[in-house]
């Protein structure tokens, strides 16, 4: 599948190395041109054991790229992940700055319907949004989907590509099928990909534990919380 990510820092770098290890072709597009031009020569900005092999890896047989162009990315791609910071503000609360600014620049960019992703750590209500930011630029119809991510560091990679659970808040039948695709590599050894609602997504950066609390494991955990999409009707975003 093609994939941008937005953002290439900690999250974002672990995101599009791991998707283009899978065989998706990734575009990883930051704002930081000393950042993109390093990543090109494979000069990464962090260390995690086990990233730097993949960087190479992908970038050498072409899966993975790197570009300042954020506009040409979200073009090229069916699925653009939000990987930007979200420092706190002054009282504490997430900046949203970085991740309205690239739902602006997604909307200038839908030349056709895609799925847009939350990565960064953000307030529950965000996805609505990011929606509401992206809608503003485009009449072209897109799908948003909350997909908190849990890495630690020093181990980001083995999380990312092992995951214990993945977590996705998704809005359609239509959405859910291709978050399915993209993470059934990651989940083939029965741990769970578990689809909610956007919100309840949002929620669980907040409550960590929440998907092991619900006593849900393995395949049945899947679209545990959102209908299958051969028997769900249209589904309206809960947001
Ligand atoms: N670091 C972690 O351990 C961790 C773990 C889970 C989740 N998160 C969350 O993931 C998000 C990203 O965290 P990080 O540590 O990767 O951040 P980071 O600061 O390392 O990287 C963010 C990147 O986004 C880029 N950026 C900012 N505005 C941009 C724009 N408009 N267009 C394109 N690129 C832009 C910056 O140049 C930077 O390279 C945050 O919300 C964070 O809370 C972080």
């Amino acid at each position: 599948m093609k994939v941008a990510v937005v953002g290439t820092g900690y999250v974002g770098l672990v995101v599009g190395a791991c998707l283009a290890e899978t065989g998706n072709d990734v575009v990883c597009a930051d704002v930081d041109a000393a950042k993109i031009k390093n990543l090109k020569a494979n000069k990464l900005p962090i260390y995690e054991p086990g990233l730097e092999p993949l960087v190479v890896r992908n970038q050498r047989e072409g899966r993975l790229t790197f570009t300042t162009d954020v506009g040409a990315a979200v073009e090229r791609s069916e699925i653009v992940f939000i990987a930007v910071g979200t420092p706190p503000d002054e009282d504490g609360s997430a900046d949203l700055q970085h991740v309205l600014a690239v739902a602006t620049t997604i909307g200038k960019h839908m030349n056709a319907s895609k799925v847009v992703v939350t990565k960064s750590t953000v307030p529950v209500g965000t996805a609505t949004k990011v929606r509401a930011q992206i809608a503003r630029e485009t009449t072209t119809p897109f799908h948003v989907c909350s997909n908190p991510e849990f890495l630690k560091e020093g181990a980001a990679v083995d999380d990312f590509m092992k995951p214990d659970r993945v977590v996705v808040g998704v809005d359609s039948p239509e959405a859910a099928k291709v978050i399915e695709e993209l993470y059934a590599p990651f989940v083939r050894t029965g741990n769970p990909l578990i689809m909610m609602d956007i919100p309840s997504a949002e929620m669980t950066k907040y409550a960590p534990r929440c998907g092991a609390a619900s006593g849900r494991t393995g395949a049945s955990a899947r679209h545990s919380c959102f209908p299958a999409p051969d028997t769900a009707g249209p589904v309206s975003p809960r947001m």
